[in-house]
């Protein structure tokens, strides 16, 4: 009999039909993996899953999934799933590192840009009508060029950040659990900063690119707003719960920090009611790596892994495999 994946959503079909190819594949209608109970309840009979990072793949689903061999996630970041549950369970897991740096990177720089020159608030001023004589002091912003980026986790999206930053003519600075190779360092000309305190109080703008972790969680809190000048742009394409949003959505009302523009919010697809009114603040729904080629090849490395698990590859030859 064939092996069965279950695909959570509907992803980019080409990849959809490579796992047809070998196996009986199911895939969920949107959202409908976001409910913890009906994952465990429908696990059971598959071999293969292959999960949005909006789907909870809990040691409760991951038990359930007595034929599991394989969870290849449809994102770099894993929060979502119990790798202590993988592990018990003997089950492998996969993300999809590289292949959304570039993606990330640009959507990330597309935010700075977006909120330093106040790119839809004009619009809206535009559409509204208001535009009836150009005005010399009119939606003034800040210049990338000559303003410090900081960076707080340098990894591959971080850098690819950075990278493009400095092409723009920003200094960097940044924060990383420890410092990166000293050949980056001096490729992107970068300063390290050992604390989060210190990186705040000399950016312009602070973009965050860690994992959300214990040690992440909340890392952006009022103390740490509170040490951000008061022009200081926030951009978060990591993790919504690295920002405490309370904390965040007070400081922008107040005007005690000058910006922020944010991928990702802690109760997705909730959006915290004061970030909704929040001014300055560009919101969006977490699509930082939606383009078309990322898509694609991140669903491509998902069930590649997928193919190599249940083929029964040496897992040495699986590079997106994050635990065997
Ligand atoms: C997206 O957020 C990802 O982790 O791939
Ligand atoms: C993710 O790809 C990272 O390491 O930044």
């Amino acid at each position: 009999m064939a092996k069965s994946v279950l695909i959570t959503e509907p992803i980019i079909p080409s990849v959809i039909e490579k796992l047809e190819k070998r196996y009986q594949v199911d895939v969920g209608e949107p959202g409908t993996y976001n409910d913890e109970q009906i994952l465990a309840d429908d696990i059971p009979a598959y071999d293969a899953l292959l999960p949005m990072l909006s789907n909870p793949v809990t040691e409760k689903v991951i038990a359930a999934g007595s034929n599991l061999e394989i969870i290849a996630n449809h994102a770099v970041g894993y929060n979502n799933i119990d790798l202590e549950a993988a592990q018990k369970h003997n089950v492998a897991v996969a993300n999809t590192p590289d292949v959304l740096t570039d993606s990330c990177a640009e959507f990330t720089l597309g935010l700075m840009l977006a909120v330093s020159r106040r790119l839809f608030e004009a619009q809206k001023y535009l559409l509204e009508g208001k535009f009836n004589n150009w005005e010399p002091l009119g939606f003034l912003g800040k210049e990338l060029n000559d303003s410090t980026l900081g960076v707080i986790g340098m990894g591959r999206i971080g850098t690819g950040v950075a990278r493009r930053a400095k092409a723009l003519g920003m200094d960097i600075i940044y924060h990383n659990r420890s410092k990166v190779d000293p050949d980056l360092e001096q490729e992107l000309d970068a300063q390290y900063c050992s604390t989060v305190q210190e990186l705040v109080k000399q950016s312009d703008i602070v973009t965050l690119h860690c994992p959300l972790t214990d040690e992440t969680h909340h890392l952006i809190n009022e103390e740490i707003l509170s040490l951000m000048p008061e022009d200081t742009i926030l951009i978060n394409t990591s993790r919504g719960a690295v920002v405490d949003e309370e904390a965040l959505a007070h400081a922008l009302h107040n005007g005690s920090i000058g910006g922020a523009g944010l991928d990702v919010f802690e109760n997705e697809p909730e959006l915290h009611p004061k970030l909704k009114t929040a001014p300055n603040c560009i919101r969006t729904p977490h699509i930082a790596s939606a383009s078309f080629q990322t898509r694609k090849a991140i669903g491509m490395l998902a069930a590649d892994a997928i193919i190599g698990i249940l083929e029964g590859k040496p897992t040495s030859e699986i590079p997106n495999l994050i635990q065997p």
